[in-house]
């Protein structure tokens, strides 16, 4: 069997990537304040940062575009969407929104009240802040494999179940529902046993808890359900992601990822009571019921987009891709993420640099030195991003120092992933003569998006 990553379409329109030198992007990255966010989109060679909103769409979604129907009510394009929606997510009412995170506002202004807490195998960052927001406190509950980038486990995305139920006996009270993020992005990328949520239902089904699951990349879920889950290789991934998703009782929903459009989301449901709740308060803050603060042509290409994301060709050699990045790296004793996720692969920035301590920031370094060598643009999601102070201003470190390359669906081919394992390859055949970083201006949030850095040692 070729090991060639066959990627299952042709490319019809190319958008230039500007080939920049070493020289030049050092002058940027000092001008960005060494930190990645600050650069401009053309500066960047292949932009790993996010796979969310950064799909290509296909000729099909295109074509959508033009026929979207612009009526503020009652919308073709919203009751085209409606109908694929139903179907994959198994509920009756689906509600739009302009992306993910305005589902959890949404959601999360009805149901979560102050003192609340929110289990979850491991809660995405905006859906955290908008539990707080709204005064509650989202808990996590992953498995110890989890926190160990190289014990191998098929479905490291899990929910811990005698966790979840210890919590729940402990704080039952206080707990509204509980939430799964399928893939767990926090944790990896790494899927979800069809297993594992239908205990996490059985126990919420004996604590009388609703289950609401954040289904963002439902499709990819599924798919690992099918290549790696017992009993389940012989029905389709479109029959896997609907059992999957019959469990839920709320869904919350980004389209920027498994929907393969550059914006939109959904918030599906089948309780007609909080449904209208939610859609008063849709019109509040998003717009009309049948539009949720997208253009009609969104929603046209959201419906078309559902309808090609279960294809298993594509979900196949979606998989294989990052599968495939792993493989590379691991047999170069890179210290990688294992096994594969499903959107990213992860790195671990401590392994990676073992001279660089916690308070430089090993994982900045590997960002800005990689961006800086090869033109490739990752994400640090470790000691910035998820570092704390306490009150005497030390450091609180989170247990993994990671930094994320993160694939947009359908934009790189394999000579491009081929050049990342490389770059990072050479980076870290190098990677003694590589220094730390220290804060020039440190944000008082979200560290990662905001802050600026100045390198340490000479440059
Ligand atoms: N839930 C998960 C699991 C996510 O990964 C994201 C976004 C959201 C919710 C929010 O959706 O962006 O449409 O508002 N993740 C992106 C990322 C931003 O880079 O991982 P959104």
């Amino acid at each position: 069997m070729s090991t060639v990553l066959f990627e299952p379409f042709r490319i019809k329109v190319v958008e230039p990537i500007r080939i920049s030198s070493k020289e030049e992007r050092f002058e940027w990255m000092k001008q960005a304040g060494f930190n990645v966010f600050n650069l401009t989109a053309e500066q960047v060679m292949i932009d790993l940062l996010t796979d969310s909103g950064t799909s290509a769409m296909s000729h099909d979604q295109w074509a959508a575009l033009q026929s979207g129907d612009e009526s503020y009510a009652g919308s073709k394009s919203f009751l085209e969407l409606e109908e694929v929606a139903k179907d994959i997510f198994q509920k009756d009412i689906i509600i739009p929104v302009h992306q993910g995170r305005a589902a959890e506002h949404l959601l999360f202004s009805v149901l979560v009240s102050e003192g609340d807490m929110i289990p979850s195998n491991g809660h995405f960052d905006t859906t955290g802040a908008n539990i707080e927001d709204n005064g509650g406190e989202p808990i996590n509950l992953p498995l110890e494999a989890a926190s160990k980038i190289s014990v191998s486990h098929p479905f490291k995305g899990n929910m811990d179940i005698e966790k979840l139920r210890v919590f729940l006996t402990d704080n039952g009270s206080k707990v509204p529902f509980v939430m799964l993020t399928i893939s767990n992005n926090t944790g990896g990328g790494q899927p979800v046993s069809l297993e594992n949520i239908e205990a996490v239902h059985a126990v919420c089904q004996e604590f009388s808890k609703e289950l609401v699951i954040d289904a963002c990349r439902f499709a990819e879920n599924a798919h690992f359900i099918k290549k790696r889950e017992k009993g389940y290789e012989e029905l389709s991934t479109k029959e896997i992601a609907q059992k999957v998703l019959s469990l839920a009782s709320i869904i919350t929903f980004s389209g920027k990822k498994d929907a393969l459009v550059n914006i939109g989301g959904l918030l599906c449901l089948n309780n007609e009571e909080l449904a209208e709740k939610l859609k008063n308060r849709l019109i509040v803050t998003e717009g009309f019921a049948t539009y949720g603060g997208l253009a009609g042509r969104d929603l046209a290409a959201m419906a078309q987009g559902l309808r090609e994301v279960l294809d298993e060709r594509y979900l196949d050699y979606r998989l294989r891709t990052i599968e495939w990045s792993v493989e590379r790296l691991y047999e170069r004793k890179v210290p990688v993420m294992i096994p594969a996720g499903g959107h990213a692969f992860y790195l671990d920035s401590k392994s990676f640099f073992p001279h660089i301590p916690p308070e430089h920031f090993p994982g900045i370094a590997l960002v800005a030195e990689l961006y800086m060598r090869a033109g490739v643009r990752a994400v640090e999601l470790g000691n910035v991003a998820f570092g704390k102070r306490d009150s005497l201003g030390n450091n609180i470190f989170p247990p993994l120092d990671l930094v994320r390359f993160a694939f947009p669906r359908r934009v790189y081919t394999q000579a491009h992933i081929e050049y990342v394992a490389d770059s990072i390859t050479e980076l870290y055949e190098e990677r003694e003569s590589v220094q730390g970083y220290a804060f020039e201006h440190e944000a008082p949030v979200m560290r990662h998006f905001r802050s600026t850095f100045r390198p340490l040692g000479s440059m």
